[in-house]
């Protein structure tokens, strides 16, 4: 068994998540940031690839005290477990990740990870070994259904969002597409990666809702199995 996991992204008008300098920029609004803390709040883990912790340093805490609050009236911690996945164990020790807020912590590498920088990783994060080179997103995923995680929330980045698209890993796919061009041919895209080349390798996806947010768009999908 895996969780049930809903990529949760903000792109620009162009498709972009960030600038060709992979700078993290302000794509959506107010509503749309509360809208993306109720659904942290509701998911019970986070994961974002080690690109993202680089580039943007986020804490993936909840925000919202209320929902802080909620959570902890249900039994469980103030934010979700919050994970990386890191292969080569490169997440800096003072990464905000592993410091702002309680609650648990897992950074998934892969068996060739520094065993130096894993012990040192070890004092703030648990740590689960997927996969020989690069972590195994499906052995991963196993391996957090064991943990009791049963729906994951993905904040990114593209080329994370790739590879579980690749395996077939995603159930939702929810996307705020704010009033921004960003432009760039390199800039990152909700799915970088290799991509597809075969039409029946498509993944297809079922529009399940759509809502003006902000001064933009939110569109969510259904990956169809
Ligand atoms: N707009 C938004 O909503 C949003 C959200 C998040 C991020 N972003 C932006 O996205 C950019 C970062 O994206 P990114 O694509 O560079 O990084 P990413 O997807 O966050 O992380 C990618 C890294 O994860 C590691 N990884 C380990 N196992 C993997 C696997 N099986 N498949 C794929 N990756 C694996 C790889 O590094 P190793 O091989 O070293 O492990 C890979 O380079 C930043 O510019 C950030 O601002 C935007």
């Amino acid at each position: 068994m895996i969780p049930h996991v809903t990529v949760n992204l903000a792109m620009s008008a162009d498709g972009k998540l960030s600038t060709i300098e992979r700078r993290q920029v302000k794509i959506s609004g107010q509503n749309d940031f509360r809208r993306v803390d109720v659904l942290k709040a509701e998911n019970d883990a986070i994961m974002v690839g080690i690109g993202t912790v680089l580039a943007d340093d986020p804490s993936l805490t909840v925000k919202s005290p209320e929902l802080k609050k909620n959570r902890l009236s249900g039994g469980r911690d103030e934010n979700p477990v919050r994970i990386i996945v890191d292969s080569n164990a490169r997440t800096p020790c003072n990464a905000e990740i592993l410091h702002k807020g309680p609650g648990k912590r897992i950074i998934a590498v892969s068996e060739s990870a520094d065993p130096e920088k894993l012990k040192e990783l070890g004092k703030y994060a648990d740590l689960i070994i997927a996969g020989t080179g690069r972590v195994d997103l499906k052995l991963l995923l196993e391996e957090l259904s064991a943990r009791g995680i049963r729906s994951l929330m993905v904040e990114g980045g593209g080329s994370l969002i790739w590879s579980l698209f690749e395996n077939n890993l995603v159930n939702e796919y929810y996307t705020c597409i704010g009033n921004i061009i960003i432009g760039g041919s390199s800039a990152p895209t909700p799915a970088d990666g290799t991509g597809f080349i075969k039409e029946q390798d498509f993944i297809k996806l079922e529009l399940a809702d759509m809502e003006m947010i902000d001064e933009g768009v939110l569109l969510k999908w259904k990956v169809k199995k």
